[in-house]
């Protein structure tokens, strides 16, 4: 058993999360967005974040999107294992990430949903480790800065594991 303390509870995360929702709902006004949820880690903040954005206009993408493998270290290895199945031409899009360390996954992922044309690309991440940053990207909605700690839980994993944690935890020594 992995020894963990709770980094952020899940009534933080919640509380935060209607504020991004808000501020995505007054931003986007009546235009259209596509969410795109990045796989795996993402799929609880992305329900958790859309249940609070009072649009009927807004639909779901996912994506996944592989760079860990099974180590704790970045490999750098980027692969595109399942992608988004509409036209983003011309629409406004919104990736939602589970969490920015070094950035190259985001930075990747940006430029390809880029080269698609899209009208407007933001990103909402719910974690960002900006002292890990190697590539920097743009971040129009960030959840929480936290320091330099390996995270579990909320969607997080370590070697897949630990995803259905309802809070942000982290190991302990
Ligand atoms: P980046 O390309 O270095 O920004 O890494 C982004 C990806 O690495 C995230 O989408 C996560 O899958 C994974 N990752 C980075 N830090 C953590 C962490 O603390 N816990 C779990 N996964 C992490
Ligand atoms: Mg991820």
């Amino acid at each position: 058993m992995l020894d963990l303390d709770v980094l952020i509870d899940e009534q933080t995360i919640y509380k935060r999360i209607d504020e991004l929702a808000s501020q995505i709902e007054k931003d986007y006004g009546d235009e259209e967005l596509i969410c795109i949820c990045i796989l795996k880690g993402s799929f609880p903040f992305v329900w958790e974040l859309s249940k609070r954005i009072h649009k009927n206009n807004i639909t779901f993408e996912f994506m996944e999107i592989s760079t860990y493998g099974d180590a704790l270290e970045t490999s750098g290895k980027i692969d595109v294992k399942k992608d988004i199945s509409c036209d983003v031409c011309g629409k406004n899009i919104l990736i939602v990430e589970d969490i920015i360390d070094t950035g190259t996954t985001l930075n990747y992922l940006a430029q390809y949903l880029k080269a698609k044309n899209p009208k407007n690309l933001k990103i909402a991440t719910l974690l960002s480790k900006p002292s890990r940053r190697l590539v920097d990207v743009p971040v129009d909605y960030v959840g929480f800065t936290i320091e330099d700690k390996f995270v579990l839980g909320f969607g997080l994993d370590l070697e897949q594991k630990y995803r259905n944690l309802p809070y942000i935890a982290y190991v302990k020594n």
